[in-house]
């Protein structure tokens, strides 16, 4: 299985940004735990990180005949990018979105989620498994 694996705004200072919220792990180390996991289950993963919100659909558009899966932490386009959840739905790849911190416990527009309707499930909460509870669910789901 081809898994796109997509970071959103801000993910670039993983690491450095808010370690407190999001840990020490670099977006680079958090790729290469993904990289891993996705290794042991027979999944090949591509990358993608972006602040912007039209480089992402792009991204989502290129990948959608190369990708059998997503995993998407869309981080703050998750609260309000409807262009960005008409992506995914267009594509018609199954995808999982995933968040590092737990987003129903913080401030209260981190609980609205645009996209979580046209994904096969959320995993939030858990830092950088919540990426590899994202690969664990497609292995199961999408055979
Ligand atoms: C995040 C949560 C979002 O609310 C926030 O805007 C992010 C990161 C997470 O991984 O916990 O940038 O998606």
């Amino acid at each position: 299985m081809n898994v796109l694996v997509v970071n959103g705004p801000n993910m670039n200072l993983l690491g450095e940004r808010e370690p407190a919220v999001y840990g020490r792990v670099t977006l680079p180390q958090l790729e290469r735990r993904v990289r891993a996991h996705a290794r042991k289950r027979r999944q090949r993963v591509r990358f993608f990180q972006s602040n912007h919100e039209g480089a992402i659909i792009d991204e989502l558009h290129k990948q959608r005949t190369w990708a059998d899966a997503v995993v998407i932490n869309p981080a703050a386009f998750t609260h309000y990018s409807y262009a960005i959840r008409d992506a995914l739905a267009a594509i018609a790849v199954p995808c999982v979105e995933v968040h590092l911190s737990d987003v129903n416990a913080r401030e209260e527009f981190r609980r609205i989620s645009v996209v979580r309707d046209v994904c096969v499930g959320v995993r939030a909460g858990r830092g950088v498994d919540s990426y590899l509870d994202a690969l664990d669910l497609l292995a199961e789901r999408v055979k």
